[in-house]
Protein backbone atom coordinates (compact mmCIF):
# COMPACT_ATOMS: atom_id res chain seq x y z
CA UNK A 1 0.00 0.00 0.00
CA UNK A 2 1.14 3.94 -1.12
CA UNK A 3 1.53 5.70 2.57
CA UNK A 4 -0.32 9.25 2.58
CA UNK A 5 2.01 11.54 3.60
CA UNK A 6 1.22 15.11 5.05
CA UNK A 7 3.44 17.63 4.89
CA UNK A 8 2.42 19.74 7.71
CA UNK A 9 2.73 16.64 9.71
CA UNK A 10 6.07 16.15 9.02
CA UNK A 11 6.56 19.91 9.49
CA UNK A 12 5.18 19.97 13.43
CA UNK A 13 6.09 16.89 14.87
CA UNK A 14 9.13 17.73 15.86
CA UNK A 15 7.58 20.59 17.63
CA UNK A 16 4.99 18.66 19.02
CA UNK A 17 6.91 15.68 20.48
CA UNK A 18 9.36 18.39 22.57
CA UNK A 19 6.29 19.13 24.25
CA UNK A 20 5.01 15.87 24.68
CA UNK A 21 8.19 15.12 26.35
CA UNK A 22 7.54 17.35 28.86
CA UNK A 23 4.03 16.77 29.99
CA UNK A 24 3.37 12.74 29.04
CA UNK A 25 4.97 10.22 31.58
CA UNK A 26 7.46 7.75 30.75
CA UNK A 27 5.34 5.14 30.94
CA UNK A 28 1.44 4.27 29.88
CA UNK A 29 -1.08 4.83 27.27
CA UNK A 30 -1.79 7.82 24.89
CA UNK A 31 -5.21 7.55 22.84
CA UNK A 32 -4.96 9.46 19.99
CA UNK A 33 -7.62 11.06 18.52
CA UNK A 34 -7.75 11.92 14.40
CA UNK A 35 -4.65 10.09 13.50
CA UNK A 36 -4.99 10.77 10.07
CA UNK A 37 -1.90 9.56 8.39
CA UNK A 38 -0.33 7.66 11.39
CA UNK A 39 2.70 10.02 10.66
CA UNK A 40 2.19 11.55 14.39
CA UNK A 41 1.86 8.16 16.50
CA UNK A 42 4.64 6.81 14.27
CA UNK A 43 7.14 9.04 15.31
CA UNK A 44 5.82 9.97 18.41
CA UNK A 45 5.65 5.96 19.48
CA UNK A 46 9.73 5.22 18.17
CA UNK A 47 10.87 8.48 20.44
CA UNK A 48 8.74 7.87 23.37
CA UNK A 49 9.05 3.71 23.63
CA UNK A 50 8.14 3.65 27.12
CA UNK A 51 4.50 4.41 26.08
CA UNK A 52 1.65 2.30 24.51
CA UNK A 53 -0.02 4.07 21.42
CA UNK A 54 -3.50 3.70 20.38
CA UNK A 55 -4.43 5.67 16.92
CA UNK A 56 -7.97 5.99 15.87
CA UNK A 57 -9.88 8.08 13.42
CA UNK A 58 -13.27 8.25 12.29
CA UNK A 59 -12.62 7.35 8.42
CA UNK A 60 -11.74 3.96 6.93
CA UNK A 61 -9.42 4.81 4.22
CA UNK A 62 -7.40 6.98 7.31
CA UNK A 63 -7.26 3.84 9.40
CA UNK A 64 -5.98 1.18 6.35
CA UNK A 65 -3.14 4.00 5.98
CA UNK A 66 -2.40 4.45 9.82
CA UNK A 67 -2.23 0.59 9.89
CA UNK A 68 0.32 0.05 7.28
CA UNK A 69 2.75 2.51 8.78
CA UNK A 70 2.51 1.00 11.90
CA UNK A 71 3.16 -2.75 10.58
CA UNK A 72 5.95 -0.82 8.30
CA UNK A 73 7.76 0.67 11.45
CA UNK A 74 7.62 -2.95 13.14
CA UNK A 75 7.27 -0.62 16.37
CA UNK A 76 5.02 -3.03 18.99
CA UNK A 77 4.24 0.20 21.21
CA UNK A 78 1.57 1.02 18.42
CA UNK A 79 -1.28 -0.78 18.96
CA UNK A 80 -3.69 -1.81 15.78
CA UNK A 81 -5.81 1.03 14.67
CA UNK A 82 -9.56 1.71 15.89
CA UNK A 83 -12.55 3.19 14.34
CA UNK A 84 -13.80 6.80 16.79
CA UNK A 85 -15.82 8.85 15.41
CA UNK A 86 -15.82 11.23 18.43
CA UNK A 87 -19.41 12.22 18.25
CA UNK A 88 -20.56 8.65 18.71
CA UNK A 89 -21.13 9.38 22.44
CA UNK A 90 -20.33 6.82 24.29
CA UNK A 91 -16.93 5.88 22.98
CA UNK A 92 -16.55 1.92 22.65
CA UNK A 93 -14.03 1.44 24.72
CA UNK A 94 -13.32 0.77 28.40
CA UNK A 95 -9.60 0.70 28.85
CA UNK A 96 -8.06 3.93 30.54
CA UNK A 97 -5.56 6.18 29.16
CA UNK A 98 -2.84 8.26 30.64
CA UNK A 99 -3.43 11.07 28.23
CA UNK A 100 -5.76 11.76 24.95
CA UNK A 101 -4.10 13.42 22.53
CA UNK A 102 -6.29 15.28 19.04
CA UNK A 103 -3.85 17.13 16.40
CA UNK A 104 -5.36 19.08 14.20
CA UNK A 105 -9.44 18.06 14.03
CA UNK A 106 -11.24 20.57 16.26
CA UNK A 107 -11.24 23.32 13.97
CA UNK A 108 -11.76 21.45 10.68
CA UNK A 109 -14.99 19.72 12.10
CA UNK A 110 -18.29 20.90 14.02
CA UNK A 111 -17.79 22.45 17.30
CA UNK A 112 -19.61 19.12 18.79
CA UNK A 113 -16.47 17.25 18.29
CA UNK A 114 -14.95 20.16 20.80
CA UNK A 115 -17.16 18.87 23.57
CA UNK A 116 -17.09 15.34 22.98
CA UNK A 117 -13.58 14.78 22.79
CA UNK A 118 -13.60 16.57 26.40
CA UNK A 119 -16.94 14.15 27.52
CA UNK A 120 -14.98 10.88 25.90
CA UNK A 121 -11.76 12.20 27.84
CA UNK A 122 -13.49 12.64 31.05
CA UNK A 123 -15.02 8.65 31.02
CA UNK A 124 -11.61 7.63 30.07
CA UNK A 125 -8.94 9.66 32.16
CA UNK A 126 -8.64 9.06 35.74
CA UNK A 127 -9.15 12.54 38.23
CA UNK A 128 -5.58 13.97 39.53
CA UNK A 129 -3.59 12.92 36.71
CA UNK A 130 -5.43 12.51 33.10
CA UNK A 131 -4.51 14.63 30.46
CA UNK A 132 -6.01 16.13 27.41
CA UNK A 133 -3.47 17.42 24.92
CA UNK A 134 -4.32 20.06 21.60
CA UNK A 135 -2.29 21.22 18.76
CA UNK A 136 -3.53 23.77 16.33
CA UNK A 137 -4.32 27.29 15.27
CA UNK A 138 -6.25 29.45 17.89
CA UNK A 139 -8.31 32.63 18.46
CA UNK A 140 -6.95 34.31 21.77
CA UNK A 141 -9.64 36.66 23.21
CA UNK A 142 -11.95 36.15 19.90
CA UNK A 143 -9.10 37.66 17.85
CA UNK A 144 -6.62 35.89 15.39
CA UNK A 145 -3.19 35.70 16.38
CA UNK A 146 -2.04 35.92 12.67
CA UNK A 147 -3.13 36.96 9.56
CA UNK A 148 -2.49 33.66 8.36
CA UNK A 149 -4.89 32.04 10.84
CA UNK A 150 -7.36 34.41 9.47
CA UNK A 151 -7.00 33.47 5.96
CA UNK A 152 -7.41 29.45 7.18
CA UNK A 153 -10.23 30.58 9.35
CA UNK A 154 -12.00 31.91 6.43
CA UNK A 155 -10.84 28.93 4.36
CA UNK A 156 -12.46 26.42 6.78
CA UNK A 157 -15.66 28.67 6.78
CA UNK A 158 -16.34 28.39 2.64
CA UNK A 159 -15.54 24.66 3.07
CA UNK A 160 -18.26 23.87 5.70
CA UNK A 161 -19.92 27.07 7.84
CA UNK A 162 -19.37 24.39 11.16
CA UNK A 163 -16.09 24.51 10.60
CA UNK A 164 -13.70 27.63 11.81
CA UNK A 165 -10.39 28.41 14.06
CA UNK A 166 -11.86 27.58 17.61
CA UNK A 167 -11.27 30.37 20.67
CA UNK A 168 -8.76 29.24 23.47
CA UNK A 169 -11.50 30.49 26.06
CA UNK A 170 -14.10 28.95 24.45
CA UNK A 171 -11.93 25.84 24.66
CA UNK A 172 -10.99 26.48 28.10
CA UNK A 173 -15.13 26.73 29.19
CA UNK A 174 -15.74 23.54 27.22
CA UNK A 175 -12.69 21.95 29.70
CA UNK A 176 -13.75 23.14 32.93
CA UNK A 177 -16.85 22.06 32.07
CA UNK A 178 -15.44 18.10 31.91
CA UNK A 179 -13.35 18.88 34.99
CA UNK A 180 -10.17 19.55 32.90
CA UNK A 181 -8.21 22.85 33.78
CA UNK A 182 -5.60 24.18 31.08
CA UNK A 183 -2.11 23.82 32.84
CA UNK A 184 0.15 24.24 29.32
CA UNK A 185 0.16 26.23 26.46
CA UNK A 186 2.84 26.43 23.94
CA UNK A 187 3.36 28.45 21.09
CA UNK A 188 4.30 26.30 18.13
CA UNK A 189 5.67 27.52 14.49
CA UNK A 190 2.78 28.43 12.12
CA UNK A 191 1.53 30.18 15.08
CA UNK A 192 -0.11 27.28 16.72
CA UNK A 193 -0.62 26.70 19.97
CA UNK A 194 0.38 23.22 22.17
CA UNK A 195 -2.73 22.78 25.05
CA UNK A 196 -2.10 20.75 28.17
CA UNK A 197 -5.84 20.40 30.12
CA UNK A 198 -5.03 18.74 33.13
CA UNK A 199 -7.99 16.44 35.04
CA UNK A 200 -8.63 17.97 38.42
C1 LIG B 1 -6.60 17.75 9.24
S1 LIG B 1 -6.74 16.05 9.57
C2 LIG B 1 -5.50 15.87 10.84
C3 LIG B 1 -4.92 14.49 10.88
C4 LIG B 1 -3.70 14.32 11.79
N1 LIG B 1 -4.06 14.48 13.19
C5 LIG B 1 -2.62 15.29 11.41
O1 LIG B 1 -2.42 16.27 12.12
O2 LIG B 1 -1.97 15.08 10.38
C6 LIG B 1 -8.27 15.94 10.43
C7 LIG B 1 -8.62 14.54 10.89
O3 LIG B 1 -9.77 14.61 11.72
C8 LIG B 1 -10.52 13.43 11.50
N2 LIG B 1 -11.88 13.69 12.00
C9 LIG B 1 -12.76 14.61 11.57
N3 LIG B 1 -13.91 14.53 12.25
C10 LIG B 1 -13.75 13.53 13.16
C11 LIG B 1 -14.59 12.96 14.15
N4 LIG B 1 -15.84 13.38 14.33
N5 LIG B 1 -14.09 11.96 14.92
C12 LIG B 1 -12.83 11.52 14.73
N6 LIG B 1 -12.00 12.00 13.79
C13 LIG B 1 -12.45 12.99 13.01
C14 LIG B 1 -10.42 13.22 10.00
O4 LIG B 1 -10.77 11.91 9.61
C15 LIG B 1 -8.94 13.55 9.76
O5 LIG B 1 -8.13 12.41 9.90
Amino acid sequence: MELNTSAAAERNKQPILAELRQLLPASGRVLEIASGTGQHVEYFAREMPGLAWQPTDRDDADLAQIDARRRQSGLANILPALRLDVLEQPWRMARQVDAVLCINMIHISPWETTTALFSGAERLTAAGSGQVILYGPFREGGLHTAPSNEEFDGWLKEKDARFGVRNLEDVEAVADEHGFTRAHLARLPANNLLLGFRRR
